[in-house]
């Protein structure tokens, strides 16, 4: 058993095609639907992001795999010595085998526990919040979880409520078992009462026919509140467990859906703009990836050190939420 488990390194992997609003709007209006660049930048904050192309080999196991090679290479991890990945995805390539045996595989991991979490946007916190339980109770002593996407896939570019808002990448930390801190208190939520009509894909396999509509639905200022109830809320579960005040974090990682969520919840746990990391801009909101993606950009940055309060939440479909607080020991 140990006390903690600390985050070693984080790595990230993006696909090379950088879609700006402004192309966006270009192939939207080719299929006679409006927006512009003003409207998605004033309601979201989203400029660009990136959509994956599987034709050049990029899919959700590929951005996994590569997210989690430069972690696991950053925190020194020889690839026998990993016990435990995670994949938090809602995009997964195919339905069976899971992602993270794909990625075990890649990585040369063979032998280790791997498997994948869904919880939809939330799904990094959930996996990170297990990976952590495992990591305390043993036997398992390093984990690389990755929350990965290809949001670009189940997008409805008809429906421009939805499309202008997701994007395609992979984020990943490494884990290890640690005496020392560590994620200090992390905490996963769900409510199913506001279920698919509120935010869902409701596409399944059957009698080998697709059933359900293959792309996401949303009802956004639904979500929107649900969203700020549930983030801010979780943020101060986490601090009360983890005896910190939110406005002693130095580096506020929020899940990145749209910059009003994010800011009306920092105004109300009384985070500094200046902690808050914003990658929302250039990658839109990358599902799962976006928290690992958004705490990579932020570390390769030199905007955290060691010893620094660090705040990681999503929320997502289900309604699934939560948040992790940690003090930031990477000294790799
Ligand atoms: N371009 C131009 N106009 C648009 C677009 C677009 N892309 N999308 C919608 N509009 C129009 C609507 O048709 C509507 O027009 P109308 O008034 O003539 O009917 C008008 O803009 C206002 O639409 P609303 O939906 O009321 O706009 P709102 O200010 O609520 O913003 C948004 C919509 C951005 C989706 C907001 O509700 C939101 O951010 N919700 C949170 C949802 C979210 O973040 N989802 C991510 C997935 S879940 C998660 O990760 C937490």
């Amino acid at each position: 058993m140990s006390m903690y488990s600390r985050i070693a390194a984080t790595g990230s992997a993006l696909p090379k095609t950088r879609v700006t609003n402004e192309d966006l709007a270009r192939r939207l209006a080719a299929m006679g639907v409006e927006t512009t660049d003003e409207w998605i930048r004033t309601r979201t904050g989203i400029e660009a992001r990136r959509f994956a192309d599987p034709a050049a080999g990029e899919t959700t196991t590929s951005l996994a795999a590569a997210a989690a090679r430069e972690a696991m290479e950053r925190a020194g991890f020889e690839p026998d010595t990993v016990d435990l990945i995670i994949v938090a995805t809602t995009t997964p390539d195919m339905v069976f085998p899971s992602t993270a045996a794909r990625v075990q595989s890649i990585l040369g991991c063979a032998g280790c526990a791997a498997f994948d979490v869904q919880a939809v946007c939330a799904g990094f916190i959930y996996a990170l919040n297990a990976a952590d339980a495992m990591l305390r109770a043993g036997p398992y002593k390093r984990a690389i979880v990755v929350g990965a996407e290809t949001m670009s896939r189940v997008i409805d570019l008809r429906d421009r409520s939805t499309c202008v808002l997701f994007g395609d990448g992979a984020g990943a930390a490494a884990l290890e078992a640690s005496d020392a801190p560590g994620i200090l208190a992390a905490r996963m939520y769900a409510d199913g009462r506001h279920d698919e009509k509120v935010l869902g894909l409701t596409a399944r396999i059957s009698g080998g026919t697709l059933e359900g509509s293959p792309y996401i639905n949303m009802d956004g200022r639904q979500v929107f509140k649900l969203a700020v109830d549930g983030l801010t809320g979780s943020a101060e579960e986490v601090a009360k467990l983890a005896g910190v005040s939110p406005s002693e974090v130095k580096l506020f990682v929020p899940h990145q859906a749209n910059l009003r969520i994010m800011s009306m919840v920092a105004k109300k746990l009384g985070i500094a703009d200046e902690a808050m990391v914003k990658t929302v801009s250039e990658h839109g909101n990358t599902s799962a990836a976006s928290v690992p993606l958004a705490l990579d950009a932020a570390v390769k940055a030199g905007r955290v050190k060691t010893g620094d309060l660090v705040l990681l939440q999503a929320v997502g479909a289900g309604m699934a939420w939560g948040s992790a607080i940690l003090q930031w020991r990477a000294d790799r």
